[in-house]
């Protein structure tokens, strides 16, 4: 198999899951290729965390600035605990929910094998075993630790399914492992346990409040030191739609799409411009369809979203923060990243 150059985009290889295609996708990670694959998540843009070339690929690929570390991801926690140096707090969160989606940033180890590119020079290591038979097929089958940040173009709303996928990058990835719509729908949790405490640093997939039951007291707020936030990525703009949204609207004006959550549609809605988290009001379902409504309204000739309130907890926190992003002013471009 030839391995794309950046350069030179030709047609990605689409490879329907089986043990054939995991194999497949494993062997070309390992020579240094990128493959997209599902996580239960978003879909993830794989390489080679320990290889230099391959991670400046990606990067280039998705238009990431280089100081945004990615996350490593590996197919056991084993493996994760070998990468870092984990605290008694992060070994409790790590048995507790991995795998799954949470993401836990701690020391890196002294001899860990992924370079310095790939953690932005940074002493830390975010580190994650995602909870899908594929992903971890693909992982195992790779052999090594590999980086994968969500597989859109920096800045974009993260891919649910492949089509999202191929919408950003067809052609320059080597290959896209395809399994249908992801289960989640948001990222991972991330938490960092660098010291003795243990902060939150993105809302995801696995809520706060469960985080809190398993250490037995609440997370602290993310660290910073008045210039800096301590995840290099969370900066304010990001996820960001075409279109203006507005978030908690209590009525839709004339030429806007809704996006809803549960019912009555607010007054002012149009059916025909309006598509809704999840009727019934579960979080866990307006999560799994966050990303492929917005890219759908996005898609449409109005003048902006209006989106429904969101309950501030459990799921609810990861899907307000996204929101909350995709309508943050983007006069500052460079600040759109993963
Ligand atoms: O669910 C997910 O986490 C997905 C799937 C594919 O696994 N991945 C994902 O990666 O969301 P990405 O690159 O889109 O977001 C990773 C975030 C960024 O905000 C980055 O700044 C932060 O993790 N991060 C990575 N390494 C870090 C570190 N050492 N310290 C603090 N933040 C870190
Ligand atoms: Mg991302």
């Amino acid at each position: 198999m030839t391995i794309n150059s950046p350069d030179a985009p030709h047609a990605t290889l689409r490879l329907a899951a089986d043990a054939n295609a995991s194999r497949k996708a494993g062997a070309i990670l390992a020579g240094g290729g990128l493959v997209a694959f599902p996580t239960e998540t978003v879909y993830g843009l794989g390489a080679d965390a320990t290889d230099a070339k391959a991670i400046a690929r990606l990067y280039a690929t998705k238009g990431r600035p280089l100081f945004n570390p990615l996350i490593a991801h590996v197919d056991t926690v084993e493996k994760a605990l070998a990468l870092g140096k984990f605290s008694q707090q992060a070994r409790r969160l790590a048995e507790a929910f991995w795998p799954g989606p949470l993401t836990l940033v701690v020391p890196a180890a002294p001899d860990c094998p992924v370079c310095e590119l790939a953690r932005a020079g940074l002493p830390s290591l975010a580190i994650r075993v995602p909870d899908h038979p594929v992903a971890r097929a693909v992982l195992a089958a790779a052999g090594k630790p590999i980086a994968a940040p969500s597989a859109n173009r920096s800045g974009h709303v993260s891919p649910t399914n492949p089509a999202h996928v191929l919408a950003d990058l067809d052609g320059l990835l080597d290959a896209l492992v395809e399994a249908g719509p992801t289960q989640i729908g948001v990222e991972s949790t991330i938490v960092a346990c660098l010291d003795e405490e243990v902060r939150l640093l993105r809302p995801g997939g696995v809520p706060r409040e469960a985080l809190a039951r398993v250490l037995g007291h609440p997370l602290s707020a993310p660290r910073t030191d008045g210039t800096k936030p301590l995840a290099p990525g969370r900066l304010a703009s990001h996820y960001a739609p075409r279109h203006p949204v507005r978030l908690d609207a209590t009525a839709v004006n004339p030429g806007e799409a809704c996006l809803a959550f549960g019912t009555p549609l607010p007054p002012g809605a149009d059916p025909a411009l309006t598509l809704n988290l999840s009727e019934s009001g579960s979080l866990v379902e307006a999560a799994a369809n966050l990303y492929r409504h917005l890219r759908a309204l996005d898609a449409l000739p109005v003048t902006g979203i209006a989106a429904m309130g969101i309950p501030d907890a459990a799921l609810g926190e990861a899907i307000r923060d996204r929101l909350l992003r995709a309508a943050a002013p983007r006069e500052t471009a460079q600040e759109n990243f993963t």
